[in-house]
């Protein structure tokens, strides 16, 4: 998982929690950087889930909730460390549905260790899209967030609903309706 996950994160945490909460979840865990996270590095996604679960433990709040609010402050990160791979859309569920043949192709290319979901599509019109998240870091709340802050970004507005096709969530449904 690339670095800019994990310092993002870390800065969300102390902003929400101050910074006596990040030095009690990192030193709960067992990290194998010790927690010093640079953003161009990579690190084990391990390491991602055990700062979630202590976070998770102090706070009450659920990881698939903290996945959730993490993701809506992770897409303005996106916005502004890659303003043109979103420049070029207009429409929510155009970009949406193009996560998979585009924007995550040119992330791919900048960012050649990024472990990244597949979106696949499997149904498609100007406001309704239906595509199946694959992944075996079960993220699909943090890509819940980002669908939000997608339709947000453009003005605009959908019920976004999920059924998981897989208990462990490694494959989930997503069903996105824009509101008219
Ligand atoms: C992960 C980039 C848009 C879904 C990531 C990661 C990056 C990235 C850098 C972390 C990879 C790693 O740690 O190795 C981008 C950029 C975007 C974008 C630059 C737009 C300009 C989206 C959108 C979605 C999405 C709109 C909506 C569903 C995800 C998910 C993950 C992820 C769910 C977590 C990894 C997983 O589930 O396996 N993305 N992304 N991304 N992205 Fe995107």
């Amino acid at each position: 998982m690339k670095g800019i996950v994990f310092t993002e994160f870390l800065e969300l945490v102390e902003d929400k929690f101050g910074l006596e909460m990040v030095d009690t979840i990192i030193n709960q865990s067992e990290l194998e950087s010790g927690g010093a996270y640079t953003s161009v590095g990579t690190y084990e996604f391990s390491e991602m889930l055990q700062l979630l679960q202590h976070l998770s433990d102090h706070t009450n709040i659920s990881i698939d909730n903290l996945l959730l609010v993490y993701a809506e402050h992770f897409f303005s990160v996106l916005e502004n460390s890659h303003p043109k791979l979103i420049a070029r859309y207009k429409d929510p569920i155009e970009m949406l549905a193009s996560i998979e043949n585009h924007i995550h192709v040119e992330v791919q290319k900048i960012y050649p260790d990024a472990e990244l979901p597949t979106f696949e599509v499997l149904e498609k019109t100007d406001t309704l899209l239906i595509m199946i998240y694959k992944s075996s870091r079960s993220m699909h709340y943090f890509g819940l967030g980002l669908m939000n802050k997608t339709f947000e970004h453009f003005n605009s507005s959908a019920d976004i609903e999920f059924e998981k096709i897989k208990e462990d969530g490694t494959e989930v449904k997503f069903i996105i309706r824009k509101n008219s």
